[in-house]
């Protein structure tokens, strides 16, 4: 398969700093986002000493014209995107009744409007290209919904619903939509959930255990790469048998 230049959102995080080592040994030229000023530093090198060369660019993917001017320095220092993994994410969990009106916003930004904000950017060279392949990434809490998380599960419910409109959109462009909703992954989204909690988390995991990174990483290369090309509008569950349907 050809080098493409394939961006990650919120790739210094534990799905994304998989998903983007994944894609580079693939054989792509990654670039990826942080939104906290300095972050990208350390990361970055880290990656380097594991010889990853990766670049970054600082991005606020709930905010349109950041994204605007993020793909535009992207597209003028390495060229036009072919991959986008809409991997960046927030929680903000409580009940529905002890909800702030912010905690809903913040979810509904970064998770949903994040995605037309970045995909926005990118689908017009990938038009142009008759090639393309966008992945969001959604979450088992959008497909069953999850006690405490009525704004992250709208968010991730509607990341999907997105993918099938655009992929009916732009099939015959060459370019696929897909959405992946992973089950409890050992990242740090998930060791924020209390101890107690998530131990009665785990033990509802058929396969016992919560997912690894590496294991998302795996399938976004796949449905990145060119055998992927008749999966297009799919919402493809990896969740220990947590749910299924
Ligand atoms: N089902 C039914 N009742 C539940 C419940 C559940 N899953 N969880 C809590 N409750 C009940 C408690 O039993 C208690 O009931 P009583 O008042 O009758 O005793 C009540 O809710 C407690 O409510 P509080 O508002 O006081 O809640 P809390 O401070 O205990 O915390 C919570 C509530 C924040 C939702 C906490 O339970 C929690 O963190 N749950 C996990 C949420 C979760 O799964 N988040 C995933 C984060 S990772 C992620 O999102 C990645 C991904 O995509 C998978
Ligand atoms: P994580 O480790 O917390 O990483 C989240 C990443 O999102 C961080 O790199 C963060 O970068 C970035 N981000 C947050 N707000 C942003 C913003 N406004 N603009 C730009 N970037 C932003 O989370 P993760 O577990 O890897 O999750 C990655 C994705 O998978 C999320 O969409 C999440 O909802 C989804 N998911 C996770 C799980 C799980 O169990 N972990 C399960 C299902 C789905 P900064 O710190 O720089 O902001």
């Amino acid at each position: 398969m050809t080098q493409k230049i394939a961006l990650v959102t919120g790739g210094m995080g534990g799905i994304g700093t998989a998903i983007c080592k994944r894609l580079a040994e693939a054989g792509h030229r990654v670039v990826t986002t942080y939104s906290t000023p300095g972050k990208h530093a350390d990361w970055q090198a880290r990656m380097r000493e594991q010889g990853f060369d990766i670049a970054t660019y600082q991005c606020d993917v709930s905010n349109f014209d950041s994204c605007a001017s993020m793909v535009k320095r992207v597209r003028d220092e390495l060229g036009p995107v072919g991959i986008l993994v809409n991997n960046a994410g927030i929680t903000r969990d409580g009940r529905m009744q002890k909800m702030e009106k912010s905690a809903w916003d913040d979810v509904l930004r970064t998770n949903l409007d994040s995605v037309f904000n970045v995909t926005r950017q990118v689908l017009d060279d990938m038009c142009e290209a008759n090639w393309g392949r966008v992945i969001n990434i959604s979450s088992i809490n959008g497909q069953k919904g999850q006690f405490g998380q009525t704004n992250y599960s709208a968010a991730k419910a509607g990341v999907h619903g997105f993918s099938m409109a655009l992929a009916q959109e732009v099939a015959k462009k060459g370019i696929t939509v897909n959405t992946i909703s992973p089950g409890y992954i050992g990242t740090e989204m998930v060791m924020a959930v209390k101890e107690e909690v998530r131990n009665q988390i785990i033990a509802g995991i058929p396969v016992g255990r919560l997912g690894k990174p590496e294991e998302i990483a795996a399938l976004v290369a796949f449905i990145a790469s060119d055998d992927a090309s008749f999966m297009t509008g799919a919402n493809i569950a990896m969740n220990g048998g947590q749910h299924m349907c």
